[in-house]
C-alpha cells in the first residue's frame, strides 16, 4: 500500500522532484524551490515518515516502498515522466525507482548519495541508531549534525546550523527507525545505474564525508555515458542546505542539458 505524500510545489513546464535526505524533510529544499520556479514545476515531496507524510505504517522497512509512494504521487499530480532527483536516503529511492519505476524518469540527479549497499559496521550502526531514537527521541540524533553539515557551515553559518538542528529536534521517532531499517536492507545500485538507459547526473558536497568524492565518481563511471560530477565548494553531505545557490545552480545546468538533450513533457 502506498501513502499520499504531503508535498510543495512551485512553477510550471518540466516536472522536476526533488527527494530528501535523512532525517529530513521537504522543507531542506525550499530555496530550491524558490529558485527554480522559474525554469520547471519543482515538485519536493514528504517521504513516508518525514515531516507533514503519513507513516510510516506496518509494512516491512523498504526503500522500494517509498518508491512507490513518489510514483504514486505522481500519478495523483498528472504528471507522466520527471527529472528525478534525490540527496542521500533521496537518491537511494530515486535508484529504487529506477528499477521499479524507470518508464517515469527522463534524467535522474543523484546529490551526495552512493549505490553501494551497507555493510555490516553500517548495518550494526543504524540498529544503534533505531535502539538510541526509540529511547530517547530525536534528541538523539543531534551528534548527526557535524556529519550532515559542512565544515564551513559549521564554522561560519550559525542560521543553517540552528535551522538544521530544529529539523532534527522535529523528527518521528518511529519514521527514524523505519527508514534506518529501510536503508539497511537497500541493494547495491550499480547495475541498475548501468543498465538504466536513463542520463545521469552526479552532484556532490566537496566537504561530503558521508558520501565522499570517491563515491560520487563511482556512480558518475556506472551510467552510460557516465556523469558529470558537480561538485559544489564549502558544502557538505547537506549540500542543497550548506549551499544552496551552489546546488541550484548546478540543477539550472542539468535542466538546461536535458531540455537541450531530450523531448521532456
Ligand atoms: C542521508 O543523509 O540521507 C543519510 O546519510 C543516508 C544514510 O544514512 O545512508
Amino acid at each position: 500500500m502506498s501513502f499520499e505524500l504531503a508535498f510543495d510545489e512551485a512553477g510550471t513546464g518540466t516536472p522536476l522532484v526533488l527527494l530528501h535526505g535523512f532525517p529530513l524533510s521537504r522543507a531542506m529544499y525550499a530555496e530550491q524551490l524558490a529558485g527554480l520556479a522559474d525554469r520547471a514545476r519543482v515538485i519536493v515531496p514528504d517521504l513516508r515518515g518525514f515531516g507533514d507524510s503519513p507513516g510510516p505504517g506496518d509494512a516491512d522497512p523498504s526503500i522500494d516502498a517509498m518508491a512507490d509512494d513518489v510514483a504514486a504521487l505522481l500519478d495523483r499530480l498528472d504528471v507522466r515522466t520527471c527529472l528525478l532527483g534525490g540527496l542521500s536516503m533521496g537518491g537511494y529511492v530515486a535508484m529504487a525507482m529506477l528499477r521499479r519505476h524507470r518508464e517515469r524518469i527522463t534524467a535522474v540527479v543523484l546529490m551526495d548519495t552512493k549505490a553501494s549497499a551497507d555493510g555490516d559496521e553500517a548495518r550494526a550502526n543504524r540498529e544503534r541508531v533505531v535502539r538510541a531514537v526509540t529511547e530517547q527521541g530525536s534528541a538523539a540524533l543531534r551528534p548527526m549534525l557535524d556529519s550532515l553539515l559542512g565544515q564551513t557551515t559549521r564554522q561560519e553559518r550559525p542560521g543553517t546550523v540552528d535551522q538544521v538542528t530544529a529539523w532534527l529536534d522535529a523528527v518521528r521517532p518511529d519514521g527514524v527507525a523505519w527508514a534506518q531499517r529501510a536503508m539497511a536492507a537497500r541493494p547495491d545500485s550499480f547495475d541498475t545505474l548501468r543498465d538504466s538507459g536513463v542520463p545521469g547526473f552526479v552532484i556532490v558536497g566537496e566537504e561530503d564525508e558521508l558520501s565522499p568524492h570517491e563515491d560520487a565518481v563511482a556512480m558518475a563511471q556506472a551510467f552510460v555515458p557516465p556523469a558529470p560530477v558537480y561538485v559544489i565548494p564549502g558544502a557538505g553531505h547537506l549540500s542543497a542546505v550548506d549551499n544552496p545557490d551552489g546546488v541550484t545552480g548546478a540543477l539550472r545546468d542539468v535542466l538546461r542539458h536535458t531540455k537541450q538533450s531530450l523531448e521532456i513533457d
